[in-house]
């Protein structure tokens, strides 16, 4: 057993593959979960990593046991448009998986007497508006409004977070050590060392690929539809400032972050401005269009910046110019 050991379930998704060398560097000794075999390029990070469901208990309490991890990065989940192709499968692995590993953390922490750090990735589809002009007129949402989500990720999320919550302040013997939860509510997240899949704020980070690649793009939203997003460095940044806060500065355990928030059409504009040639159509599909639009244009994260110090590196420029054309250079050499 470790003193330094954190746990990442997912790890093999978007956001672990900048997790995972940001933990590292903060000296953690890694074990991962996934469903995926890990890549050579993360394999190196990991003391141990097995390829499981995060639903198949008995092997997650197994790597638990063997490794007493004080920190857990929960990434593993269906994203928002493949929860709404398969609404049981999404229920299953993002409410059932996230319970009973905070039912895991629960005990092991009981166990061993020293409380677990239960890091939850939520997101802006917790959020849900009835329609456009309610969404316009909502401008920038604080965490405890327009909570109603309409889409299977959402809910699912909500319910974790509020899960999460209810396990930090329950446990089932007073002064038992036990979990303390805190989540973020990320937007829209551009990587450029790793292609989206399943999400719905995908077609931005979708254009830029597409466009270094000088590939066609269609883009499944109309031109007028707002997102928040921000860098995936940004995103990981802010992930491990929370996960290392001093508790007491934490007034709650949700926080909304971004870094700008462009409608489609500007992400396009944006695309041209670094690859003139980039061919981006709009085709709205109705039903991802209806996900977008019931999701804020903005978000306020004014508590993250002032609990935790949250302050994005990236603007929209900084975001084109020090990280993503730098990074597609060396990913499509031919194409950037
Ligand atoms: N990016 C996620 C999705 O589109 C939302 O958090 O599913």
């Amino acid at each position: 057993m470790s003193a330094k050991t954190v746990l990442v379930t997912g790890a093999v998704g978007e956001m672990g593959h900048q997790l995972l060398p940001a933990l590292a560097d903060a000296g953690y000794e890694i074990v991962a979960l996934d469903l995926a075999v890990l890549p050579p390029d993360l394999i190196g990070y990991c003391k141990e990593s097995v390829e499981t469901s995060i639903t198949e208990t008995g092997r997650v309490r197994g790597l638990l046991d063997r490794h007493r991890p004080e920190l857990v990065f929960h990434l593993a989940a269906l994203l928002s448009a493949s929860a709404e192709r398969k609404p049981s499968l999404a229920h299953k692995v993002n409410v059932g998986g996230t319970v009973a590993l905070l039912q895991l953390c629960q005990e092991q922490a009981r166990a061993t007497g020293r409380s677990i750090r239960f890091m939850f990735p939520s997101s802006i589809a917790v959020y849900g508006l009835p329609d456009q002009a309610a969404k316009e007129q909502a401008g920038a949402v604080l965490e405890h409004q327009w909570a109603q989500p309409t889409g299977m990720y959402g809910c699912n999320k909500l319910y974790g977070e509020l899960l999460g919550t209810y396990y930090s302040n329950h446990s089932p013997h007073a002064g038992d050590a036990g979990i303390d939860f805190r989540a973020i509510r990320f937007p829209g997240l551009i990587s450029a060392d790793t292609v989206p899949t399943g999400g719905t704020s995908d077609y931005g980070p979708e254009m830029i690929h597409a466009a270094a690649r000088s590939q066609a793009y269609s883009c499944f939203v109309r031109e007028d539809s707002r997102l928040p997003f921000m860098t995936m460095p940004d995103a990981v940044d802010g992930f491990m400032r929370l996960a290392f806060a001093d508790e007491a500065a934490l007034s709650t355990r949700v926080y909304n972050i971004k870094a700008f928030s462009p409608t489609a059409g500007e992400f396009r504009d944006k695309v041209l401005d670094y690859f003139p040639q980039a061919d981006i159509r709009f085709e709205p599909v109705p039903a991802r269009q209806a996900i977008v639009d019931s999701w804020p244009g903005d978000v306020d994260d004014s508590r993250a910046r002032q609990d935790w110090g949250f302050n994005p590196r990236h603007d929209f420029n900084g975001a084109m110019e020090e990280y993503v054309l730098p990074a597609l250079k060396k990913r499509y050499p031919a194409g950037a």
